[in-house]
C-alpha cells in the first residue's frame, strides 16, 4: 500500500485561525488527504500549534500574561475550529510537549555532532530604553531590499527577503518607539551556506513544483545562501541543550519545522507503535507534501531540507504547494495586522461545508485571490445550492417517492458510465498534482451534467407509461448522484456522506474508495428519507435573490478613458469613439444630443469589454460605455457614469463579486439590472446593481463608486 506523509504548516498559537490560514494552508491538505484515501493510500498527516517565538510573547505581554497561557489557550480554540472544519489530521499537537522539546534538541545536537552547527559572537538588537536584546518581532524599518514600510527584523513578508540584525533601514524598536542599538552576542548558527550544492541538486528534478515556490527558493539561492543564528536572547521556547546557554532558546522557526518529525513520533508513540513514524520517514518511496503560505516557502524548501540532509536518513519534501494569500477587501487576511475572519465563529454561523466549498473555488494557489461574503452568498445559493444540491435532491426525492428503492437497469444508459468515468478520471488527475480548483470545477461540471441528463430523461414523463424505462434512467441519475458523492467527498464531506446515506450503500465512502463510484447500484435496495442537503445563504435582507447579481457577475466592466470622439458617417444619433480600457477600443454609442464631443473627450467611464462585438450600422462596436438614462424626466435625460477613486484604465468595477464570463451578449446585459440611487453611505448619487429587494453599489470592490452628476430621478436604470 501506497504511504504519503503530509506536513502542514503549524499556526501560531496566539489568535484564532481564520479563513486566510484555512484557505491557504490547512483546507487544501485536508483535501489531499481524502483524495488519496479515496485512492486506497495511507496517509499521515500532522501539524499542530506553534507556541514559541515572540508572536506569542508579544500577545502576553500585551495581555499581561504569561506565554504559556497565550500558548495552550489558542491551541484548544485551533484545534477545536479544525476538528469542526472537518478537517482530519492524523494529529494535530504543539511545540510546548516534552516530545517535541525531546526531538527537537535531538536534531540540533545532532547536527552540531555533524559539524552543521557552530557558535559565533553576531550582532544583536538590544533596546536600551527597555534594557533588553530585541527579537525579530519587536524592531521594524524599512527592508533595504524592495523599500517596503514596518517590515519585520528577520524577514520582508513583501519580497521574502531575511535579515540579520543591522539590515534594516531606520530601525525603531516596537515597544518604546525608539533607536535600538547593535550589540554583540553569542549565538548557535546553522551552517548553510554548506548547503547551497546539495540544496541545487535536490531542486533540479522537482519540474512539478508550483512556479511561485520554484522562483522564490532560486532566488534564495541565486542571492547565495548565508549561516543563520538560530538561537535566541529569550526565555520563552526550547531550551538549548548545551552547558552554559541556559538564558538562551532555539529559535522558533528551527524548533517548528521539527514539529513535523516530532509529530510523527508523537503519533507512533500513541497508537503504540513507536516505530510507525519510520515507515514515512525513512522508506523513500514515501513522498512527503507541505502545504504552506507563500510567506513560509524558504523555511520548508531550503531550512528544512538543509536541516534533514545534515540530520540525515530521512526523507526530504517531495512537494510545496504553497498558496498566495486570501485578500479580504485588497488587504492580507491577518490576524496579526486587522481584518480577521476567525474560525470559531465564522462556525457559529455557517455549515462548514459551505465554508469549504467556498474556499475551494477561491483558493488562492496560483494568485492572490478575494474573499467577500457578498461573493460566498452568489456562489454557494447559484453552485452549490443551485446545481449540485438540486440535482442530488431532485433524483434522490423523485425516486425515493415513486420507486422507494433503486429501480433497475436495463443497461440502456452506457454513456452515463461513460461520463462519470471520465470525470472521476480528470478530477482524480487534477488532485493528484493539487489542482484543487480545476478539480472542483469539474465535479461541478459532472453535476451539471446530471441535471442535464435528468432533464432530459423526463422522469416525470414516462412514470405512467413505461415504469421499467423510468427506473433505468432514474438508476443512471443515482449512479451519478453516487458518483458526485464520491467526488466531493474531499471537499464537502458531511454533505457527501449525507447523500451515501440516503442511497443507502454500505460502509463509508472512504473505505469505498473511487473504485466504488463506477460500480453499479444494487438495484432493490432500499432508499432512505432524502433531505437537501445545502441551505441557502441567508444574508441580513433575508435569502439572498442570487439572479441580479448572477446576471451582473457575468459582466465584465472596466475604467476607461475617452480619447476620440467621431460623428457615426450613417447614423445622426450616434458617435465613433475610441476609449483607452488598458488597451483601445471603438465604441459606437448613441450619445449624440446629451453630450457634446468636447464634454466628452478626456472623461473617464466604465466601459462593458466583454460584449459580443456587433456591428453597428457598418462600425465595429467592441463594448458599451455605461449611462445612466431617465426616462421618468419626459424625453430622456442620458448621461455617462463617471467611476471615482482615480483608478487606472483597466480596472475592473466588479463590486467583488467575481469571474466574469468571456463573452456575453446584449441580452444578458439587460439581465443585470442596474440603477441609480442616493447612496445612504456616502451621500452620493451612484448606480446600485439590484438583485430582488437588495442592492449593492456598483464598484470595484472597494470605495470606488459609479456617480453621475446631473439631476436625475432614484430609480434611473443604467444600461
Ligand atoms: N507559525 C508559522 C506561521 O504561522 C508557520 C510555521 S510552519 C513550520 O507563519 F513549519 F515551521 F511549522
Ligand atoms: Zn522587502
Amino acid at each position: 500500500m501506497t504511504k504519503v506523509f503530509i506536513g502542514v504548516a503549524w499556526p501560531y498559537a496566539n489568535g484564532p485561525i481564520h479563513l486566510g490560514h484555512l484557505a491557504g494552508s490547512i483546507l487544501p491538505p485536508d483535501i489531499f488527504r481524502r483524495h488519496n484515501l479515496l485512492k486506497g493510500n495511507e496517509v499521515m498527516m500532522v501539524s499542530g500549534s506553534d507556541q514559541h517565538g515572540t508572536p506569542i510573547t508579544v500577545t502576553a505581554e500585551r495581555e499581561g500574561v504569561t506565554p504559556l497561557e497565550v500558548a495552550e489557550r489558542y491551541h484548544a480554540v485551533n484545534k477545536a475550529a479544525i476538528e469542526g472544519m472537518g478537517i482530519g489530521f492524523t494529529l494535530f499537537t504543539k511545540t510546548h510537549t516534552e516530545n517535541h522539546i525531546e526531538v527537537t534538541q535531538d536534531v540540533f545536537l545532532t547536527l552540531l555532532r555533524n559539524g552543521h552547527l557552530y557558535a559565533k559572537e553576531s550582532m544583536q538588537y538590544r533596546c536600551p530604553d527597555c534594557d533588553r536584546f530585541l527579537p525579530d518581532r519587536y524592531v521594524e524599518g524599512v527592508c533595504p531590499k524592495c523599500s517596503a514600510e514596518r517590515v519585520r527584523g528577520d524577514q520582508c513578508e513583501h519580497c521574502g527577503t531575511t535579515f540579520e540584525a543591522g539590515d534594516l533601514l531606520g530601525p525603531v524598536c516596537v515597544t518604546c518607539g525608539c533607536a535600538p542599538e547593535v550589540v554583540p552576542t553569542e549565538h548557535y548558527f546553522l551552517r548553510l551556506s554548506s548547503f547551497e550544492s546539495p540544496l541545487l541538486e535536490y531542486m533540479a528534478d522537482k519540474g512539478w513544483w508550483r512556479p511561485n515556490v520554484r522562483a522564490f527558493t532560486e532566488n534564495w539561492l541565486k542571492g547565495g545562501l548565508v549561516d543563520r543564528a538560530i538561537t535566541r536572547d529569550m526565555d520563552w521556547g526550547v531550551p538549548v541543550p548545551v552547558e552554559g546557554w541556559g538564558d538562551k532558546v532555539i529559535y522558533v522557526w528551527f524548533d517548528a519545522v521539527i514539529g513535523y518529525l516530532s509529530a510523527a513520533k508523537e503519533h507512533s508513540k500513541n497508537v503504540g507503535k513507536p516505530g510507525l513514524w519510520e515507515e514515512y520517514w525513512k522508506d523513500p518511496g514515501v513522498k512527503h507534501y507541505y502545504f504552506l503560505g507563500k510567506d513560509n516557502i524558504p523555511f520548508h524548501s531550503i531550512i528544512w531540507p538543509s536541516m534533514l540532509m545534515g540530520y540525515g536518513g530521512l526523507n526530504l519534501p517531495y512537494d510545496i504547494p504553497a498558496n498566495e494569500y486570501l485578500m479580504f477587501r485588497g488587504g492580507k487576511l491577518s490576524k496579526s495586522r486587522g481584518g480577521a475572519i476567525d474560525l470559531p465563529s465564522v462556525l457559529e454561523r455557517y455549515d462548514p461545508d459551505l465554508i469549504r466549498f467556498y474556499l475551494s473555488a477561491v483558493m488562492p494557489d496560483t494568485h492572490d485571490s478575494d474573499f467577500s461574503w457578498e461573493d460566498f452568498a452568489v456562489r454557494v445559493n447559484a453552485e452549490l445550492v443551485g446545481n449540485l444540491g438540486n440535482y442530488w435532491h431532485r433524483c434522490l426525492s423523485f425516486t425515493y417517492r415513486n420507486f422507494g428503492r433503486i429501480p433497475a437497469d436495463l443497461g440502456d444508459n452506457g454513456a452515463v458510465d461513460d461520463r462519470i468515468g471520465e470525470s472521476l478520471g480528470e478530477i482524480a488527475g487534477y488532485l493528484d498534482s493539487c489542482d484543487f480548483k480545476k478539480a472542483l470545477k469539474a465535479v461541478m461540471d459532472l453535476s451539471r451534467y446530471g441535471n442535464r441528463f435528468f432533464d432530459s430523461a423526463k422522469p416525470w414523463a414516462t412514470l405512467k407509461g413505461d415504469r421499467g424505462a423510468c427506473g433505468s434512467s432514474l438508476n443512471a441519475a443515482l449512479r451519478i448522484a453516487k458518483a458526485l458523492a464520491v467526488a466531493s467527498w474531499p471537499f464537502m464531506p458531511a454533505s457527501a456522506e449525507k447523500i451515501w446515506e440516503y442511497l443507502n450503500i454500505p460502509g463509508a465512502i472512504e473505505s469505498a474508495g473511487y473504485g466504488a463510484a463506477t460500480e453499479p447500484l444494487a438495484a432493490g435496495a432500499e432508499l432512505r428519507e432524502p433531505a437537501p442537503v445545502f441551505g441557502k445563504v441567508e444574508t441580513e435582507g433575508g435569502t439572498m435573490e442570487t439572479e441580479g447579481y448572477e446576471a451582473f457577475r457575468k459582466l465584465d466592466i472596466r475604467v476607461g478613458e475617452i480619447k476620440r470622439v467621431e460623428d457615426h458617417p450613417d447614423a445622426d444619433r450616434l458617435y465613433v469613439v475610441t476609449v483607452d480600457t488598458g488597451t483601445e477600443r471603438t465604441v459606437v454609442a448613441g450619445l449624440r444630443g446629451h453630450h457634446s464631443k468636447e464634454d466628452m473627450v478626456g472623461r473617464k467611464v466604465l466601459v462593458l469589454v466583454n460584449l459580443k462585438p456587433a456591428r453597428i450600422r457598418g462600425v465595429e462596436s467592441e463594448g458599451m460605455m455605461l449611462a445612466a438614462d431617465d426616462g421618468s424626466l419626459g424625453g430622456s435625460t442620458v448621461c455617462l457614469v463617471e467611476p471615482t477613486g482615480g483608478l487606472p484604465n483597466g480596472a475592473r468595477f466588479d463590486c467583488g463579486l467575481g469571474t466574469p464570463d468571456s463573452r456575453v451578449d446584449f441580452k444578458q446585459f439587460q439581465e443585470a439590472v442596474m440603477e441609480m440611487r442616493h447612496c445612504k453611505e456616502c451621500g452620493r448619487f451612484a448606480a446600485f446593481v439590484v438583485d430582488g429587494d437588495r442592492a449593492i453599489p456598483l464598484s470595484d470592490g472597494g470605495d470606488a463608486r459609479a456617480v453621475v452628476t446631473v439631476g436625475m430621478e432614484e430609480g434611473a436604470r443604467v444600461r
